[in-house]
């Protein structure tokens, strides 16, 4: 578990040249391998990180998801995200957060937290860091949101993100993915969004199949529900952990 200490260590300078590619410790070889043309160089952010595109690649579906997880946030409570969103998510969550609460944002990363940081800079109360979201800082948070984050990543870090996430949800908070799922039998982008996950994303099409709380360790004091929208091609999976 990160001290603020390490978390300060981990965190690149301003000012001070650094390998845009994060550290070797730090970023997994997955994301190297799968994702480093989206999200570890300049390019990628240069292409994707605007609403217009990101929506896009949603399907439209961008700011409907956004307000999906908006509508669960309670204005001034203590925020987690577990990974930096390409376009206006990071802004629309701390303007619902508010600054009578608080927003950590953490990202594996470096290059991905300086683009997030500059993008709250007037928000005071949020805060971009440089982490793995298995091992997030320690919180605990009233709220959790997971947004498009696990199709992206090996089975095994969905497990240990999803626990990490429990373990850092105090009693009575919430914990909200937005993800991909299965969309309807006769859905008409089936082959296409099949196609992409076989060229671009080889840790997605499982969401398809499993339910994100199969993620979770086993435990009473979960409560689940799950909304899909766009003919089941998205989902917001919701668990409150009891009081
Ligand atoms: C949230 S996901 C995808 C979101 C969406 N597709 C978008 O438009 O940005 C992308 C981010 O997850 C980060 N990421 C991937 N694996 C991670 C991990 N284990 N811990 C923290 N961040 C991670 C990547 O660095 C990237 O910034």
């Amino acid at each position: 578990m990160p001290t603020d200490d390490t978390l300060a260590r981990r965190r690149p300078q301003v000012g001070i040249e650094f390998d845009l590619e994060g550290p070797v410790d730090l970023v997994p070889d997955y994301l190297r391998r799968v994702y480093s043309w989206a999200y570890l160089n300049p390019i990628g952010r240069a292409i994707f990180d605007h609403p217009v595109v990101v929506s896009a690649i949603l399907w439209g579906n961008y700011r409907r998801l956004i307000e999906t997880v908006q509508e669960e946030i309670v204005p001034g409570s203590k925020v987690l995200q577990t990974a930096c969103v390409y376009g206006e998510f990071s802004v629309r969550l701390a303007e619902t957060v508010g600054e009578a609460g608080s927003l950590d944002i953490i990202d594996v990363a470096p290059i991905q937290v300086e683009y997030c940081r500059a993008k709250l800079k007037d928000f005071r109360f949020a805060r971009v860091i440089c982490c793995d979201a298995v091992d997030p800082p320690p919180g605990p948070y009233d709220a959790v949101c997971c947004f498009f984050l696990l199709h992206e990543v090996p089975e095994d870090y969905k497990r240990r993100i999803v626990a990490a996430i429990f373990d850092r949800l105090r009693p009575g908070g919430k914990a909200v993915f937005v993800d991909y799922h299965g969309p309807h039998p006769v859905h008409p982008l089936r082959p296409i969004m099949r196609a992409v996950y076989r060229w671009l994303e080889p840790f997605a099409k499982v969401m398809w199949s499993r339910d994100i709380e199969s993620y979770a360790p086993a435990d009473p004091a979960l409560t689940w529900t799950k909304q899909t929208y766009f003919g089941g091609l998205y989902q917001k999976t919701v668990a409150i952990k009891a009081p």
